[in-house]
């Protein structure tokens, strides 16, 4: 049999362009090598914030005597919440698998290889079996970068270091927890120990927590995470792991935080080994494949989407872009913009932005105004929230006054940026935004009010 597309890995690129595509028509097949859901499902996205929730309402719990609620034996079992987290995983990976086969997609599983060109189009290897199909997806994703730092790769051996796979399946609960990089995998994960009582050490080597996060935004969500016992290592360059330790470097002087054990969380790398790119003369740059705003990549026929093609590696824009991509081979023009795509941290205060943070806008030489406005604006933020410190910031385009980009530090700053991406993504003009009725009360209205500072 021939395939008119055949996708390999079904994570949420993967899954998400099978669907649509056998929804148009297409034969489809779907190679994964591990399981259906990608590392979103089943290692990242899903596991992290089924863990997160059960670590809120423990924390919601501990402080809830400043709400006129008593608890005298608040606890939390953490390998409850784990068994409970397998268990979401568990349906929603059902769920996935059930779809497609309802859809009529082919699923093997199998770690998918290219072998080359035939007379149907391309020949795919998975599982010892051979496919033919007109198109390849390439949907394989990303893996946690590890890099040559002495005992790195010895200590994921050992088990004393883990990435993000490992650390989602950790049973007994660390007393001292190193974190080596305070992006959006280690703050998140940083705020789940935190909560459940490791004492956590974050080493990032940057001079700020949150990579692209703006600058006021990262530095209150590092004051949150002070407060609550979290120490942060910034500037630290990290040496080497030993036993029970990760070593470091801070402002020229050497030393060592001891620890149980230490969480890798230093950005990841798209997955390219092994797909067999060289049997089709794919163009690859720096282990991604290249791509364009329409996913397809220098070889006709053959599209990519998701972390393989290191643009964006979130779940959501690898949704976007299998979509993007399947509605390419449909004959229908979409594109991707990359400039509108949300970001969210899910610690405790969540952090959301999109577009523009003052700093990317500056070092693009745009001409912008920047605003901030305290979320204690709104009458919700403060029932819910009297001590808390969230900030909405707005970048504006200083001579439209066109909105190009939003940071929000706070309760449902996750539930609320999809609005304002649309706002970004349209360039809304703040007096078109002041036109729209926002719900009362909720948190999301000190954007609206923030709007006629400019
Ligand atoms: P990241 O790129 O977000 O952060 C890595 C951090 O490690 C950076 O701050 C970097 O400066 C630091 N770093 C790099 N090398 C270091 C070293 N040798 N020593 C100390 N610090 C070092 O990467 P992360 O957190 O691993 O996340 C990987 C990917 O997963 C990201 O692309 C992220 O967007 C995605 N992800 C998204 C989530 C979300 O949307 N909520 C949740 C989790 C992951």
């Amino acid at each position: 049999m021939s395939y008119d597309l055949m996708i390999l890995g079904g994570g949420p690129a993967g899954y998400n362009a099978a669907e649509r595509a056998a929804r148009a028509g297409m034969k489809v097949l779907v190679a994964e090598g591990r399981a259906l859901g990608g590392v979103c499902l089943n290692e990242g996205c899903i596991p992290t914030k089924t863990l997160l929730y059960s670590a809120k309402i423990y924390d919601y719990a501990k402080h809830s005597a400043e709400y006129g609620v008593s608890f005298s034996d608040a606890a939390i079992d953490h390998s409850f919440v784990i068994d409970r987290k397998d268990r979401v995983v568990k349906t929603l990976v059902g769920g996935i698998g059930a779809t497609l086969k309802k859809m009529g997609v082919d699923v093997v599983s199998g770690f998918g290889t290219i072998l080359g060109r035939n007379a149907d189009g391309f020949e795919l290897e998975a599982n010892g079996e051979r496919f033919s199909g007109k198109r390849l997806l390439i949907c394989t994703g990303s893996t946690a970068s590890v890099p040559p730092i002495p005992g790195l790769r010895e200590s994921i051996q050992s088990g004393f270091g883990m990435t993000n796979r490992e650390i989602l399946d950790l049973k007994e609960v660390p007393k001292e927890l190193a974190v080596i990089g305070g992006g959006v995998i280690g703050l998140e994960m940083a705020s789940y120990f935190n909560s459940i009582g490791s004492h956590v050490t974050v080493l990032e080597m940057l001079d700020h927590i949150g990579g692209p996060t703006d600058r006021e935004i990262a530095k209150i969500l590092q004051n949150n995470y002070a407060k609550k016992g979290v120490t942060f290592l910034l500037g630290a360059k990290v040496t080497s792991i030993g036993t029970g330790c990760v070593n470091y470097e801070l402002e020229g002087k050497s030393s060592s935080v001891s620890c149980d054990r230490v969480l890798i969380s230093i950005g990841r790398r798209p997955h390219t080994e092994g797909i067999g790119a060289e049997s089709i003369g794919l163009l690859l740059e720096r282990g991604a494949v290249v791509t364009n705003e329409f996913c397809q990549t220098n070889v006709a026929g053959v599209w990519a989407a998701g972390d393989v093609n290191g643009k964006s590696m979130l779940a959501h824009t690898a949704y976007r872009e299998g979509e993007v991509a399947v509605s390419n081979m449909l004959g229908k023009r979409d594109r991707v913009n990359y400039l509108s795509i949300p970001s969210v941290i899910y610690t405790n205060p969540e952090v959301a932005s999109v577009g523009e943070t003052e700093d990317s806008a500056k070092s693009k030489g745009l001409d912008v105004i920047c605003k901030t406005m305290t979320l204690k604006m709104s009458g919700r933020y403060l029932a819910e929230n009297e001590k808390g410190d969230g900030i909405v910031k707005l970048v504006v385009g200083a001579e439209h006054k066109n909105l190009l980009g939003l940071s929000v530090i706070g309760s449902y700053a996750s539930e609320m940026i999809y609005g304002c991406a649309m706002m970004v993504e349209k360039e809304m003009r703040l007096s078109e935004i002041q036109k729209f009725v926002f719900p009362h009360p909720t948190v999301c209205e000190v954007i609206r009010e923030a709007t006629f500072s400019f």
